[in-house]
């Protein structure tokens, strides 16, 4: 599989050829691949490239194979529901080829990662289309954070999908981004993105946005997701919820964008969300300039929670979500 090095944008475009899951896993822990359904993506090719080797060998133990390459890619970052949903899927599919050979097998499994791939693809698409509805026809400025975009996803992103489709449709969308500190999605990937794609879009510090809030700079915010518990509180990138919070004290709309594979519902409220710890590094000394004291104590957790009663609203590829997101969740993950 090839995938673009995103710990390298936006100064060089490398494309990195990867061919087992340990390549895969080594890829989402330092973060080359990121973003909640790019990594339930490359998860599942994972699997799939770890099996083709195997099969490739003498008396392959497909079932061991899978076993090891399934716990080597859950283990890489815990925050994330579309990791362990597609491994889930990929199981699904393993078990149900029995005892077929093995390049049948590695056929089905390297199918099924695919249509995860499309899937998502046309997740992206739906919920463009949905949140379109919440763009002012006027236009808008939307803030944004991190990076829930094409980057992050197997199409044109969560977030960002209904602000490409109003650039689409002739509908004026000017976009604000906060950088994301400490590694910087926002200002690396989201405004190179946007910037590629023609997008009006204006980067700050992240610490702008209350102030640009307060003077009227914004009319709505949208962010993804990495996890919604079956309650609606919804995990993202560190920084989202003192957005949601500063969303509320200035009256403006708070909405979170994620396809159904981003909703877990084993995972009651967003207390029982396992929230990742990065290194210090990342902190004191980002990107090979050290900027604090080489000793400090640092904290830093890679998201945090925004509780259900801070979201306006959950725009997924089945429609948008409101109040109570209990039940409309529930509804929505119907079969
Ligand atoms: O640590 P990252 O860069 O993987 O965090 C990504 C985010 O928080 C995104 O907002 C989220 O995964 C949604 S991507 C469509």
């Amino acid at each position: 599989m090839e995938l673009l090095d995103q710990t390298r944008l936006p100064t060089e475009e490398v494309y990195l050829r990867l061919d087992s899951a340990a390549e895969v896993a080594e890829a989402i822990r330092v973060m080359r691949i990121r973003g909640a359904p790019a990594l339930g993506i490359a998860a599942a090719m994972g699997v799939a490239l770890e099996l083709a080797r195997a099969a490739r060998g003498p008396a392959a133990d497909l079932a061991a194979t899978f076993g090891e390459a399934r716990a080597l890619l859950l283990s890489t970052r815990p925050t994330g529901h579309n990791l362990a949903w597609a491994l889930e899927r990929m199981g699904r599919r393993f078990r149900a080829c029995g005892g077929e050979r093995p390049a049948a097998v590695v056929a089905a499994l390297t199918a099924e990662a695919t249509l995860i791939a499309e899937e998502d693809r046309l997740a992206c698409r739906r919920i463009g289309e949905f949140g379109l509805e919440l763009l002012p026809g006027e236009g808008a400025t939307v803030y944004t954070h991190c990076n829930a975009g094409a980057l992050a996803t197997g199409g044109i992103g969560t977030a960002v999908a209904p602000i490409y489709l109003a650039r689409e449709r002739g509908i004026p969308v000017r976009v604000i981004v906060g950088e994301t500190r400490p590694l910087l999605q926002g200002a690396r990937l989201t405004a190179w993105e946007l910037g590629r794609a023609g997008l009006d879009v204006t980067l700050v510090v992240d610490s702008a946005a209350g102030a640009l809030m307060k003077e009227g700079r914004v009319n709505l915010v949208i962010t993804g997701a990495d996890r919604i518990a079956a309650n609606g509180d919804a995990a993202n990138k560190i920084g989202t919820y003192g957005l949601a919070v500063l969303a509320r004290h200035h009256g403006i709309p708070f909405y979170v964008a994620a396809p159904l594979s981003t909703i877990d519902p084993a995972t009651p409220s967003g207390a029982d969300i396992p929230i990742e710890e990065r290194y210090g590094a990342e902190v004191r000394c980002g990107f090979g300039r050290v900027t604090a004291p080489a000793d400090v104590a640092v904290a830093n957790p890679a998201f945090d929670v925004t509780p259900a009663e801070l979201v306006t609203a959950i725009v997924t590829d089945r429609g948008i979500l409101r109040p109570p997101y209990g039940a409309a969740i529930a509804e929505a993950l119907e079969p």
